[in-house]
């Protein structure tokens, strides 16, 4: 029988016919291999959590080669004569560290870890194929399809670029510093491999390779008769290239022949003879090389240089390594929606394109054509680009919702040719993507320019009638409007003639609009005390767990080896109207599929079919399985159970559901649905306060709407529970932030004691709130499977399913009404303010948020409602900084608006309206504005605002009040070894990013006055901390960390008679003596309320710089200062890091993350990697600067501490009001009044864009 042979880690594996096409190379890394430090999230080529390194010979030349590639995208059949290295294989405790992961986790790059191997293997390859050759630019810029939602980038950015050739002397003297505090022992393994390592051989003997694997037929094919001969006779084919296809559009099953023509000599490479002809099946990456290199080299391809600077924003790395042209284009020809930027590229030239059916027998037609043709039985075998003489000019855009790694809203392609020295037009080709299914051309507009002169004002008034009369884009949710779509397509028109146009025929100020913003490779500073008096405590130290992270040695929940017998659960979700009544299943067709098992629904739950336990957070009952009334569209109804995961997942969407009524009603999605509505019980007041002072000094009134949106929490690792039968009840290893909940909710729902039930958390991949109450819904399903089938059981959640069926943040509707004085001081403020619950009152915020919405000023005067309401949508969650980001963001607005309307400056009104008492934010703001240079930063703005029409500035500062306040209880459980004083940890908290653990042996050693090195800490369980409260509210590593405190003192109690009869005795010696003497070297401590620590404020204090292009309404952050109050943080870089983290993510919350639903069906729409985007690499402040308030202490918290986990987030807010000043600039430019403008939240792209209210007339060159 015929194999697929390859390496990894340099062990050979053999592939046959056991495997079929849809076995992804990262699910035999993980489950054959049983590799785990390859971790997995999207599968679509969108996170980057998959990314592995490969070595293999590549065609034409068989030339090994290094690259990466997403291991979720990659069968596992196409793997033949490949090389591939895990994060395991490149470094681990064995064989020593790589320098990249030690760099990385000195730099304090890992805060969860789930992201981390993906990072460090990416990184690798990218280094390796450069020889170690690589600057700080391509360094940052090879990053696109990497996620990290903890770190907010930066550390992960500085650790690598201190590798860069031009590494900055910053980066290399902090690397010293870190060295100097000797954390890791020097790496031992070499940067650079020897490349003789590869004993594959260069190239096999290419002979048709077939494997029969039950319903599928695989052949590997290296030649083009080979392509044919496998297509013959064949009805039911597939072509595959790199299969990155399947990134963008789901393969849902694999035709009974798949054929694999990566390899195949005849599609690779490239010729020149007039034209440049590029094989199908070369990689964009290699394409990209050549794009460059010609362009360099050839003046008729000069043009190649845009094209490959389009191409830089086309996927990422790893895809555009593997992905080929003939893929994209075929993915065009099959999807006439798909934005292909190749397509796009190649059409603005005239490119044709071969398209043969026998190996000798081939066609050239246009791309247009091509879109037409019957494909059955023929392949894509090149394109030729026509060489462009010195008369034409071609420019390209691709405008997308975050700076990279995400496909075009719109992209544009325009050539134009002029008649020899004419200045007129011989010919002008105008190419949009993403107007609709069917539009390419512009061509009333491409006719109407012929023979004029594009630079004239006259005739770029009429062609842009023109075009915005023939751009017709369709509606297509989640895509952005059609409005915005069709203005957006015409406003890159005028782009392309503003960057084209002579200087003599254009106002210098529009020049700048004609280009996209660039930014600079970015760079951070921070700055705080450390007290070495203290130390371990309040010193700089890497995360304890680092490395391990660094290296895949970590574990979470899924990284448990594979266990004999073990099953995978899949919901079944009713994806039909909220209201709907279920009345069975119909599970034939799901039971069918070989590897299918069982199927479960709300009837076998033995016991309460109920995964929120009443408690003293919890309130209502949510069903694990819906029984009858459908609640929201998409919750999970039953589960399928199977011996893999994928087909647990594809089995889960053929169970039908029988509904006894299907509902038709348009769904209440929003707060607004509600209050026009006729349900208004729906609606409860939740709170109300009493304003006790009013004034009567009212000379204006103001008042407005204010609408925040939803947030996807962006785990990197899904939710995820793998439960084991063990020989007194279950072992539950679970990706929960609340293991009490998770243990009480299985108890129940299985019916049997709780002490049955052994929850276990080493880590959490990324939390933020999404994983408090809602793990418990997956842990109930997985031990419900694994009773029923006494098997052990993995639940992990698909992105999709966890995008649908997990709560999000908790959208805001508020109205307020402010009466204020001359000077901008309040006299009264009326808010009526709406919590969206989603479909239960659980975790419910809505009376936190009133707490939280004072901020930093006196709210005597303040009259405050508080409301929550029931939609269709799931039931809301707390979402890192759940309240106060909403609550601080609603009166920041309310200031900045007093401002707007009494024509005063935003802080003056913040300084008029500012609580007197014990309030540090005035000195605050100064110190702030001294150390951001703010003033004459602010002069600089006007100035370049001044200079340019189209690209705006705005400097902005916020204040910010955090009130924590503390729950409990949290327990901490030490021990000290009595055979070498070393101590064990274990303590009630998740670590899930946060650095709990590294903090609480921090403290530990502090107190117990010995070495950090003699700390560890273990996983969080249910048996040795039960009854703790959840990990949230940046208060779990504060709580903790009191505990392990105390339970300290009560150890150094015990010794003190011993080590007082020991003179100068060592700690070692102490213990020893204390074992003998019968001491319990055993303490724990549970921190509840009732102990001394006190809630506090955390103040904070924020100026961001934004620049907008306002031709597309894209932006960017020029830098952000941030200073923040961390008292005398118990470990400095933890709590930059967790500082930096929350802001960028609240980046995102203001800016690019957009959940989207279907208005009729409740259906949610932006589910994915390709429609959700939180920020990437680049989307950074790119001079992120932050600053701990000096000299500061808390008296009120732990050790004099404060916490960092939440409050930056708040701050984020201030991108709103920045945003809002630079669109304001260009409105007063356009000739608008100075009228308040409210972009709405999020503020995408097209809402910044459509808040200009650009008119064609605008759009003009003098
Ligand atoms: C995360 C992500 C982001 C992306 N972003 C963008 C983007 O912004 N812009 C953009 O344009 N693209 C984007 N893509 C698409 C990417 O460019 C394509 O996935 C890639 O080019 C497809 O190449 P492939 O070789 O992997 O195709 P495959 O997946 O192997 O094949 C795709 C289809 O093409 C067929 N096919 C392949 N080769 C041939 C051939 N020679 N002749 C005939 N049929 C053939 C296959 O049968 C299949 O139907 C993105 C993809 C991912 C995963
Ligand atoms: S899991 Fe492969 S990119 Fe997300
Ligand atoms: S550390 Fe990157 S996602 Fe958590």
């Amino acid at each position: 029988m015929s194999t697929i042979v390859f390496k990894i880690n340099d062990i050979q594996y053999e592939a046959d016919g056991r495997y079929g096409p849809d076995v992804s190379l990262n699910e035999f890394i993980r489950n054959v291999a049983d590799l785990r430090g390859t971790k997995v999230m999207c599968q679509e080529g969108g996170c980057g959590a998959c990314i592995v390194a490969v070595r293999a010979p590549l065609p034409p030349t068989n030339e090994i080669k290094l690259f990466s590639v997403n291991s979720c995208l990659v069968s596992i059949l196409s793997c033949q004569n490949w090389e591939i290295t895990t994060v395991e294989g490149i470094g681990n405790r064995t064989i020593g560290y790589h320098e990249i992961q030690t760099r990385l986790a000195k730099f304090n790059g890992t805060q969860c870890g789930y992201c981390t191997p993906g990072w460090i293997m990416n990184m690798y390859s990218l280094y390796e194929s450069k020889n170690t050759k690589v600057n700080s630019k391509e360094i940052e810029n090879s990053f696109a399809g990497n996620i990290c939602r903890c770190t907010g980038y930066r550390p992960i950015a500085d650790a690598f670029k201190s590798f860069a050739t031009d590494a900055d002397k910053s980066l290399l003297n902090k690397l010293q510093d870190i060295e100097d505090l000797g954390f890791f022992k020097s790496c031992a393994v070499k940067c650079t491999q020897d490349n003789d390592w590869c004993i594959l051989d260069k190239a096999s003997n290419n002979e048709i390779i077939a494997i029969e694997s039950g319903n599928h037929k695989w052949f590997k094919v290296y030649s083009l008769s080979d392509v044919f001969k496998a297509i013959e006779g064949c009805h039911d084919y597939k072509l595959i290239a790199g299969n990155t296809g399947q990134g963008v559009y789901h393969i849902s099953g694999y035709p009974k022949n798949v054929i694999d023509i990566f390899n195949v000599s005849e599609l690779k490479g490239y010729t020149i003879d007039v034209n440049l002809i590029l094989g199908a099946g070369m990689t964009l990456s290699d394409m990209m090389d050549v794009f460059i290199k010609l362009a360099n080299e050839n003046d008729d391809f000069s043009y190649l240089k845009e094209f490959h600077n389009h191409m830089d924003l086309v996927a990422h790395v790893p895809v555009r390594n593997i992905g080929t042209i003939g893929g994209n284009l075929y993915m065009k020809f099959v999807n006439n929606e798909f934005p292909s930027d190749l397509f796009l590229l190649f059409e603005t030239v005239g490119a044709m394109i071969t398209i043969a059916d026998a190996p000798n027998k081939s066609d050239t037609v246009t791309l247009i054509d091509f879109l037409k043709l019957d494909m059955k039985g023929k392949i894509i075998v090149n394109v030729m680009l026509p060489p462009l003489s010195q008369c034409c000019f071609v420019k390209t855009f691709k405008i997308m919702p975050r700076s990279q790694n995400a496909h075009a809203i719109i992209n544009a392609g325009f050539l134009f040719k002029f008649k020899h020295d004419q200045g007129i037009l011989e010919k002008a080709k105008i190419v949009y993507g993403n107007v609709n299914p069917k539009f390419v051309h512009a061509t009333k507009t491409e006719e109407s320019l012929k023979d004029k002169d594009p630079f004239a004002d006259d005739v770029l008034k009429i062609t842009l009638e023109t075009l915005y009369g023939e751009i017709d884009p369709d509606t297509a949710p989640p895509e952005p409007s059609s409005e915005y779509r069709k203005l957006l397509a015409v406003s890159l028109y005028y782009k392309a003639i503003l960057s084209l146009c002579p200087e003599t025929k254009i106002d210098k100020r529009y020049r700048s609009g004609g280009d996209v913003i660039k930014r600079h490779t970015s760079k951070g500073m921070q700055s705080y005390d450390t007290d070495e008096s203290v130390w371990p405590l309040n010193k700089p130290v890497p995360k304890l767990e680092a490395l391990v992270q660094c290296s895949g040695e970590g574990t979470f929940a899924n990284d448990l080896p594979s266990q004999t017998n073990e099953v995978f659960g899949a919901f079944v979700t009713a994806d039909v109207n909220p209201g709907s009544v279920i009345a069975g299943f119909d599970t034939t067709d799901a039971l069918k599929i070989p590897g299918v098992i069982a199927f479960y629904a709300a009837k076998d739950i033995p016991g309460k079919n109920n995964f929120t336990p009443i408690n003293a957070i919890l309130n209502s009952e949510e069903e694990i399985l819906c029984s009858k009334d459908v609640k929201f569209n998409g919750q999970p109804v039953g589960i399928i159970v199977a011996n893999r995961e994928k087909i647990a997942t594809n089995a889960a969407k053929l169970v039908k559901i029988k509904y006894e009524s299907i509902s038709t009603k348009k769904p209440l999605l929003t707060v607004h649905d509600v209050l026009m509505s006729t349900e208004k019980e729906r609606i409860s007041l939740d709170k109300m306060v009493e304003p006790t002072d009013i004034g009567n000094d009212v000379k204006k009134v103001i008042s407005d709407k204010v609408i925040f949106e939803s947030q996807y929490h962006y785990y990197m690792e899904p939710q995820t529970c793998v439960v084991k039968p063990s020989e007194d009840g279950f072992e539950v290893y679970s990706s929960t932030q609340w293991l009490d909940l998770t243990n009480i909710a299985i108890a129940e729902c299985l019916n049997v004691p709780v002490n049955s039930i052994n929850v276990i958390v080493r880590r959490v991949g990324g939390g933020y709130g999404g994983k408090i109450t809602r793990s418990s819904q997956i842990a109930c399903a997985a031990a419900l499977v694994s009773q029923l089938q006494g098997k052990p059981c993995r639940f992990i959640l698909p992105l999709q399913t966890n995008m649908k069926i997990i709560g999000k943040r908790a959208p805001t509707y508020c109205k307020f009404e402010a009466g204020v004085n001359g000077t901008g001081e309040i006299q009264y403020l009326k808010i009526n303010y709406y919590q969206d619950n989603g479909c239960s009152k659980n975790e419910n915020t809505s009376v936190i948020t009133v707490t939280h919405l004072p901020n930093c000023y006196e709210s005597k005067r303040w009259h405050i409602e508080a409301y929550g309401a029931l939609t269709d949508t799931p039931s809301s969650t707390w979402c890192r900084a759940p309240a106060s980001t909403e609550g601080i963001a609603i009166t920041e607005i309310i200031m900045e608006k007093i401002a707007h309307e009494l024509g005063k400056d935003a802080i003056q009104i913040r300084q008029a309206n500012m609580k007197k008492e014990d309030n540090p934010i005035s000195e605050l703001i100064e110190q702030l504005k001294r150390d951001s240079d703010y003033e004459t930063r602010l002069r600089e703005v006007e100035d370049f605002n001044k200079s340019n029409r189209w690209r705006k500035r705005s400097l902005k500062l916020m204040p910010m009040s955090y009130e924590l306040f503390y729950f409990g209880p949290f327990n901490s459980l030490v021990s000290i070894y009595h055979a070498d004083g070393s101590v064990v940890i274990t303590h009630g908290a998740t670590e899930m990013g946060q650095g709990v653990n590294t903090k609480v042996a921090q403290v530990c050693a502090y107190i117990l006055g010995i070495p950090l090195e003699k700390v560890s800490v273990k996983p969080t369980t249910s048996f040795t901390s039960p009854n703790c409260m959840p990990t949230g509210g940046s208060i779990g590593s504060e709580c903790v960390a009191y505990a392990t405190m105390k339970a300290c003192e009560i150890l150094l109690d015990r010794l003190k008679p011993i080590k007082d009869k020991m003179n100068n005795a060592t700690w070692k010696e102490i213990v020893a003596e204390a074992f003998i003497s019968g001491v319990n070297l055993q303490a724990t401590y549970m921190y509840s309320t009732k102990d001394p620590i006190k809630s506090y404020d955390i103040s904070g204090v924020v100026a961001l710089e934004v620049e907008v292009d306002i031709l597309t309404g894209n932006h960017d952050v020029r830098r952000v200062d941030l200073l923040e109050d961390t008292g005398r943080s118990l470990s400095p870089e933890i709590d930059v890091a967790q500082i930096e983290g929350a802001f960028v993510m609240g980046l995102g919350y203001w800016t690019s993350e957009k959940i989207v639903y279907d208005e009729k069906t409740g259906k949610l729409l932006t589910d994915r990697t390709w429609t959700y985007k939180p920020p990437g690499i680049k989307d950074i402040p790119a001079d992120f600067r932050i600053y701990f308030r000096r000299n500061s202490t808390n008296t009120l918290g732990v050790l004099q501490s404060k916490a960092t986990g939440e409050p930056a987030l708040c701050l984020a807010a201030v991108i709103t009001h920045a945003l809002r000043e630079a669109v304001r600039s260009a409105r007063l430019d356009a000739g608008y009044e100075d009228n308040w403008i409210n972009i709405e939240n999020p503020c995408t792209t097209e809402k910044i864009f459509m808040a200009v209210e650009h008119k064609l007339e605008h759009f003009k060159l003098k």
